[in-house]
């Protein structure tokens, strides 16, 4: 028989690392509440329709990388319908808005989101087919204050704060504005005028994009194409004075609170939603796929879903990109936390003992790992030095005496406590 593996592009987390997961992910709500964020959780499938008119249709994304099936109608009353396992979360939530008429309450909504999403892109370090994003939207009638650049430098300097309290060192914050839709339009002509001279020399990538869709061109990783692509006009240029003031209050808001960043350009981002600001925060342990989070304002998406105008802006990192920085910065012992104690009975006629010796223990807060009777010495001493701090030492003599016997293993120093006061021994 064959054996069954988890579908290429996905993996199963583990323990110790899952740890790692749920510091991240705790670190990440608690800064979240910090600036007032709610924790918002829509469905992992949604209308196939949703994500091909708000990340867009000839995007890699919703062109070739979505799961997509026809879901059979199962009554009468019901129809069939086109269903896909959601690439993204931020049309998702301005479904939401607009589903739950969010906007009504004339507030900024400040949502937040932890959860999985599936792409079938071409698994490689750092690129999965069902990986993990943390995510945050702020969304709002223009009445809110939803279309201010205030709200861009706040969403920028938490995540430069979110990333310092995670820990993570060296990340880089690269920042452009593509204008309106009117400029991003502009901008889309102009740079198909001026490809057509020079994609004859460019990779064969280039030479389709050129035609198909001008603004991938930027993304082009090609040695050779680079001097090209850097004397193409510039999305910058193309920018009205509208969009040049908004990008110019959020530089200045972000100098204030001295959040630094490097403009970039190229930053056009692969989703078809955004307008203005965008941005990736990037991190050179990471490789090829060294974008830990990326993101940007999109203030026409509800009117694109048929909702009402609400501006927005959001990200999303990549928890899996997260992961693998700080492994990568973290010295393996500290990222398998030990537990408090672990307890040998010497014999198997003790085991019932030590379990309600586990469970004084474990019901004061204590974290601990039980042995068995039937383990040698030996055995528990290496399986105990494997998963916690210090060894407790369970025979007769300790049963009757009450005196239990403790070996700290980082000290080494071996200890007579009494019963009564193992818990505040083993808390310090
Ligand atoms: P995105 O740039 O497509 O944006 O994805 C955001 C982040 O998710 C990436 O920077 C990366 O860290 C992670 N990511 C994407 N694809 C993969 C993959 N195949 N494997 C591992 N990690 C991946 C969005 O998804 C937008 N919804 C962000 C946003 C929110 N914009 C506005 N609001």
């Amino acid at each position: 028989m064959t054996t069954l593996k988890a579908v290429r592009g996905t993996r199963d987390l583990l323990p110790p690392e899952t740890a790692l997961w749920n510091r991240i992910e705790s670190t990440a709500r608690r800064v979240f509440a910090r600036y007032n964020f709610g924790e918002i959780r829509t469905p992992i499938f949604e209308d196939t329709g949703l994500f091909a008119r708000s990340v867009g249709e000839e995007t890699d994304i919703v062109a070739k990388e979505m799961y997509t099936w026809e879901d059979r109608a199962r009554a009468q009353s019901e129809k069939s319908q086109s269903l896909t396992l959601r690439p993204e979360n931020t049309a998702g939530v301005v479904r939401a808005y607009i589903e739950h008429k969010l906007g009504e309450s004339g507030q900024l909504q400040k949502l937040y989101y932890i959860g999985p999403q599936f792409r079938r892109e071409r698994p490689q370090k750092g690129r999965y087919r069902q990986f993990w994003q943390i995510g945050a939207e702020v969304i709002g009638p223009p009445s809110a204050g939803s279309e201010s650049a205030l709200r861009d430098a706040e969403v920028l300097e938490m995540l430069a704060t979110l990333l310092d309290e995670l820990g993570i060192i060296g990340w880089t914050l690269e920042l452009n504005s593509v204008g309106s839709s009117a400029d991003r339009e502009r901008y889309n002509r102009t740079l198909r005028a001026a490809l057509i001279p020079v994609a004859p020399r460019m990779c064969v990538d280039c030479q389709r994009r050129a035609v198909t869709n001008p603004l991938r061109v930027l993304d082009c990783k090609v040695p050779e194409d680079q001097p090209i692509i850097d004397a193409l006009p510039r999305i910058t240029d193309s920018l009205d004075e509208d969009s040049k003031k908004h990008f110019a209050q959020v530089t200045a808001a972000l100098d204030a609170a001295g959040v630094s960043y490097k403009l970039n350009h190229r930053l056009v981002r692969g989703l078809d939603y955004y307008t203005r600001t965008t941005f990736e925060f990037t991190h050179s342990g990471l490789g090829a796929q060294n974008a830990l989070l990326g993101g940007g304002r999109y203030d026409g998406l509800s009117e694109a879903l048929g909702g009402p105008r609400a501006p927005g802006i959001g990200f999303a990192m990549g928890l899996d990109r997260l992961v693998l920085t700080l492994q990568n910065q973290l010295d393996e012992r500290s990222t398998q936390p030990k537990v408090d104690a672990f307890i040998a009975p010497l014999g198997e006629n003790l085991n019932a003992a030590a379990l309600v010796l586990a469970r004084e223990l474990r019901r004061v807060g204590l974290a601990v790992e039980l042995g068995d009777g039937s383990f040698r010495l030996k055995k528990s001493f290496e399986a105990a030095d494997k998963t916690a701090r210090r060894i407790v030492i369970l025979g007769e003599d300790e049963l009757q005496s009450g005196i239990l016997t403790v070996k700290d293993f980082a000290s080494g120093v071996q200890t007579k406590v009494p019963r009564a006061e193992l818990a505040a021994f083993l808390r310090n």
